[in-house]
């Protein structure tokens, strides 16, 4: 093996005595490989190398792969496209991409592209350009176009290649939903030409692949037939339609933009690429991109939040209180790979509790063996034997401060040296917790939200005496999760029930006024919330928002609707009636005659936020977490306020730049 180019530090270049070139991608000082600027630069000399010697017949064969564990490319590198200015920036850029990137096509040579771990965005577009594809069956091989949730599409032509590779249908929808394969259905659908089963046998396959001159084979038969005419335009009509029921094409304008691509020029692939990077340039430089990069980038800022000195590794985690948070906390630290105890005073709730972790492990696990090994490692645990053993210790029983502090004090001293010890309290002020406790310092909070599974959020709050290094620990457990964590300093509702409660309250105040509830929804929804204020508050549940505003002091005084569907047993989504009547998991709504007006619409989805938006001022400036942009982050994250708009502060900064006047603020707090 002879080292063949000096000077490049992404990549490592070498030329075997076989004569086959070995392209190791390994980006320096990064534990990922992304595809920016400098190792794109380098991979243009390295195609010129095997250009080159495929000429003079030194070269007889180039095969990509990672120097990294996590996996071959994650993408672009998202960190520099702020560096980008103009249309015509994005198109000299996606150009010079795709020009080299057909250089690799148009090799000689067989080019093998070996994958294992992460193959997206970018990654999946240089693969595609390769003529031949080995994975590994790994779990933790993964391919995919993510772009969509970026607010564009494949732009080094991804689009075309896809498209002729998997057929119009398989592609569009990857491309579409930014959903990621295993290495299987990858298969299946030929992006993947060839499966080993682990790493340690790729560089032998890829030179195997080179000697026999494999070439990839698309897709045939009708699957490749549903690109031309006729039926593409009845193709296009399907994917509108699926596409229009999950997103709104006026906030997430990509998906919908590359379906017209797909219509207008599916029928010639070549005219499709050129086309490509016309149509993605005006999408890299809208709004709603720059928003989602935002959130992408306030998301890795959350992940930092865990302290890097610290070296706490939680693996065991016991939960104690096994009702429907302590159950689903329990299932989803064991399908992120811990060990769970699960604890209760009554033995048929743990039992219960388990039970319902069938459908997430169901979910998550593709074998049975995985999903029965989840279930071992779940244990029921109704003395708390496991307890000093956990690295992490969450309370999740009810919601009374002397019942927690009794089973708190009860337990503090059997916990392991280092152990976190943390309560899931949604209303009670940490201090208050703590105070039963011989070391006070170290409780915190560890604030899920319902339904846990779905939330990406956890708030990890800092009661006034917590130690700065069990936060810390905190912020790693949540992390090691997969969960984002947001540190938060304890007062009243935390960070997220605090900016909802007054939204919420306020919008409850429209309906005592006689407002009409599904109008409030749809003027919500219209302005980016996934779910309206009312629908919202039957979904949580009526009690909880009644209790939530009790303890905030925002319930309106005396009689009033809320208090009286509580008092009536009326309490939403749980007991099919609140607001809304609710129907298999559904609310009823009642269509008005007219469609609403689409400027009230704004209008009024504009003073439905400002309630919130008010509040995260106030806990920006009260410190309730470190930045501006985390209150952003905690907002998006815990409440799913429109991603599109980069965050409620970041919101009302565009606004005020565009010299948007504030709205008279009357809202309730
Ligand atoms: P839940 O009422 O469904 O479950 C509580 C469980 O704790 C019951 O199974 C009960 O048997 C058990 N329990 C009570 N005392 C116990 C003790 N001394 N030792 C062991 N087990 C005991 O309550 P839920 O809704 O799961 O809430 C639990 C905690 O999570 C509360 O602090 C609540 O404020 C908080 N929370 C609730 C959310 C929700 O949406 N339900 C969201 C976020 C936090």
């Amino acid at each position: 093996m002879t080292a063949a180019m000096d000077g490049i530090k992404d990549w490592r270049f070498s030329i075997d005595n076989q004569g086959i070139a070995w392209a190791v991608f390994d980006r320096e000082g990064e534990s990922q490989n992304a595809l920016g600027q400098r190792p794109l630069e380098e991979l243009d000399r390295i195609v010129e190398e095997v250009e080159r010697g495929a000429r003079n017949g030194s070269i007889r064969g180039l095969v990509f792969s990672s120097g990294k564990d996590k996996g071959f490319i994650v993408g672009a590198d998202v960190r520099e496209f702020e560096q980008i200015t103009s249309e015509q920036q994005v198109i000299e850029g996606a150009s010079l991409v795709t020009a080299l990137f057909d250089r690799i096509e148009r090799l000689p040579v067989p080019v093998v592209c070996c994958v294992h771990g992460f193959c997206l965005g970018g990654g999946l577009e240089l693969a595609l350009a390769c003529h031949w594809r080995i994975a590994t069956r790994d779990e933790a091989t993964r391919l995919g176009f993510p772009e969509v949730k970026l607010g564009i599409f494949p732009g080094f032509n991804g689009t075309a290649r896809s498209i002729r590779q998997a057929g119009a249908l398989a592609a569009m929808q990857i491309m579409l939903t930014g959903s990621m394969l295993r290495a299987g259905p990858a298969r299946s659908m030929r992006l993947i030409d060839e499966l080993v089963a682990s790493p340690l046998n790729l560089a032998w396959a890829a030179r195997r692949a080179i000697r026999a001159n494999r070439s990839s084979k698309p897709i045939g038969g009708w699957k490749a037939l549903l690109r031309l005419a006729p039926v593409r335009g009845l193709v296009a009509k399907k994917l509108r339609t699926e596409t229009a029921k999950k997103v709104r094409e006026d906030h997430y304008p990509a998906p919908f933009r590359l379906i017209d691509l797909f219509e207008a020029h599916a029928g010639d692939l070549d005219g499709m690429k050129a086309a490509e990077t016309r149509a993605f340039a005006p999408l890299m430089m809208s709004d709603t991109a720059r928003n989602l990069r935002r959130v992408f980038k306030l998301s890795e800022m959350m992940k930092a939040q865990a302290p890097k000195q610290l070296t706490f590794r939680p693996l065991r985690v016991h939960v104690i209180g096994a009702g429907v948070m302590g159950a689903d906390i329990a299932g989803w630290c064991v399908a992120s790979g811990m060990e769970v105890s699960l604890q209760d005073v009554n033995e048929a709730q743990i039992a219960k509790g388990r039970d319902a972790q069938k459908r997430l492990f169901q979910r998550k696990f593709r074998t049975r063996p995985l999903r029965e090994a989840a279930m071992v490692r779940l244990m029921a645990d109704a003395n708390g034997r496991n307890l000093s053993r956990a690295d992490v210790v969450i309370e999740a029983i009810v919601e009374r401060l002397e019942s927690k502090q009794s089973l708190l004090k009860s337990i503090e001293a059997k916990l392991k040296p280092g152990a976190v010890l943390a309560t899931n309290t949604s209303s009670i002020e940490i201090e208050k917790i703590a105070e039963a406790l011989a070391d006070p310092g170290r409780l915190i909070g560890l604030h899920f939200f319902n339904p846990v599974a779905q939330m990406p959020l956890v708030e990890v709050v800092r009661g006034a005496m917590s130690r700065t290094e069990e936060v810390g620990k905190g912020a790693i457990f949540a992390t090691a999760i997969d969960k984002l964590p947001l540190i938060v300093k304890s007062n009243p509702g935390f960070l997220v029930n605090r900016v909802l409660a007054p939204y919420m309250m306020s919008a409850l105040q429209r309906l005592e006024r006689g407002e009409v509830k599904e109008k409030i929804d749809e003027a919500a929804r219209a302005f980016g919330m996934p779910m309206g204020p009312i629908e919202l508050a039957d979904t949580v549940g009526l009690d909880v928002c009644a209790h939530v505003g009790r303890i905030l002091k925002l319930a309106p005084a005396g009689a009033n609707k809320l208090e009286q569907m509580v008092a009536a047993g009326k309490l939403g989504k749980k007991t099919n009636e609140g607001f809304y009547v609710w129907k298999d998991g559904q609310p009823e709504k009642v269509k008005p005659e007219q469609p609403y007006d689409a400027s009230e619409l704004e209008r009024l989805g504009r003073e439905l936020v400002d309630p919130l938006i008010l509040e995260c001022e106030r806990c920006r400036d009260e410190g309730i977490v470190e930045s501006a942009d985390l209150v952003d982050a905690g907002v998006i994250f815990g409440t799913g306020f429109a991603p599109f708009r980069g965050g409620p502060l970041h919101f009302r900064a565009t606004e005020q730049r565009s010299n948007v006047a504030p709205l008279r603020r009357t809202a309730v707090a």
